[in-house]
């Protein structure tokens, strides 16, 4: 089984390679390195150091006929979308689109696509279902649902099987902190740094937090899931919500220390609660997170020794 993992050298995508090669799968990388890491290229993995925009991709699908593709390569930054919403429509929604003509002309049988639950708005009640208010709050979210929707177009117009993921708050080994949902990442570094995590807010904010390795699982099951489960979208999460006090609370016990907390005052444009539904990927996709969370945190934690 051939496949392609866009951003592969990233923080998802690092990982995704990871169990694909368990697996025995024959795995590319595609990625510029603009925010990956050489040192998260699995050695069994052949890469290919390129931007997802180039003109160049199409050839490499012809050379390497691929049979399946995870496409993660993305401007994954909240804010900078805001400021530079060029940058982050180029990246997003032309390289989704290179990605997906490479994909119709040399017939990949399935292409699975990072969205987010950034493309959801402030919701009513929780935990948020695929169906909930779509109602983006920063052109990062737009371009992740605007993909969404080339990718129900390229399944229809074209036959390209897609199955598009609505990832939760990710966290784990590798993390950067400029992404989406670093602030386990942020905090753990200054945790073991022995300095005091700043917080927005009151600290009572929710986030539903998933494990990197559960992403990872589900990035793979869902290329193979039976053809029922294809050609739609599907949240990845937990379903559980915690706040962000209590995050540091574990984080702090993980580490074994006491930790000071520094408060200001909340984010234009933050939500305060979020949880996401995983009903529809457990039952179609066959996948269910693992990881509790104090064995993730302290996963996370403990990577930073190494
Ligand atoms: N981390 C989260 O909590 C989260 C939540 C929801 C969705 N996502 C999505 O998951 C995907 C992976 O995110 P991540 O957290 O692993 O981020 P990451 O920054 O660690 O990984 C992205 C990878 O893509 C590569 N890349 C970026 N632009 C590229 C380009 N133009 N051409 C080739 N490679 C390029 C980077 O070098 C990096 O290796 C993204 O699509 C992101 O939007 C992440």
């Amino acid at each position: 089984m051939k496949a392609l993992v866009t951003g592969g050298a990233g923080f998802i995508g690092s990982h995704t390679v990871d169990k694909m090669i368990d697996r025995g799968w024959d795995v590319t990388i595609i990625d510029n390195l603009s925010t990956g890491l050489r040192a998260n290229i699995n050695a069994g993995a052949k890469f290919i150091e390129m931007d997802i925009v180039s003109n160049d991709l199409p050839e490499v699908f012809v050379r390497e006929k691929f049979d399946y593709v995870v496409h993660l390569a993305a401007q994954t930054a909240v804010p900078y979308s805001i400021e530079h919403p060029d940058t982050d429509c180029r990246v997003n929604l032309l390289g989704l689109v290179n990605v997906l003509e490479a994909c119709r002309r040399t017939s990949v049988k399935r292409v699975v696509v990072a969205s987010s639950a950034a493309v959801y708005g402030d919701a009513d009640s929780l935990p948020i279902a695929e169906d909930g208010l779509l109602n983006p709050a920063s052109f990062y979210g737009l371009t992740k649902l605007t993909g969404e929707k080339y990718l129900a177009l390229y399944s229809q117009i074209h036959g390209v099987d897609y199955v598009a993921l609505r990832y939760a708050n990710v966290y784990g080994e590798r993390q950067g902190e400029g992404g989406e949902g670093g602030v386990v990442s942020i905090f753990t570094r200054k945790i073991y740094q022995d300095q005091p995590v700043h917080i927005f807010g009151d600290g009572g904010q929710t986030r539903d937090f998933i494990y990197v390795g559960d992403v990872a699982e589900a990035n793979c099951q869902a290329l193979t899931a039976p053809q029922t489960a294809a050609n739609r979208v599907y949240n990845i999460s937990t379903q559980t919500q915690i706040s962000v006090n209590d995050l540091v609370a574990i984080l702090a016990e993980a580490a074994g220390k006491q930790v000071d907390k520094l408060y200001s005052p909340a984010r234009a444009g933050d939500i305060y609660h979020s949880m996401l539904s995983n009903r529809a990927a457990v039952n179609d996709i066959y996948w269910k997170p693992q990881m509790p969370l104090a064995e993730g945190l302290q996963r996370t934690y403990y990577s930073l020794n190494k």
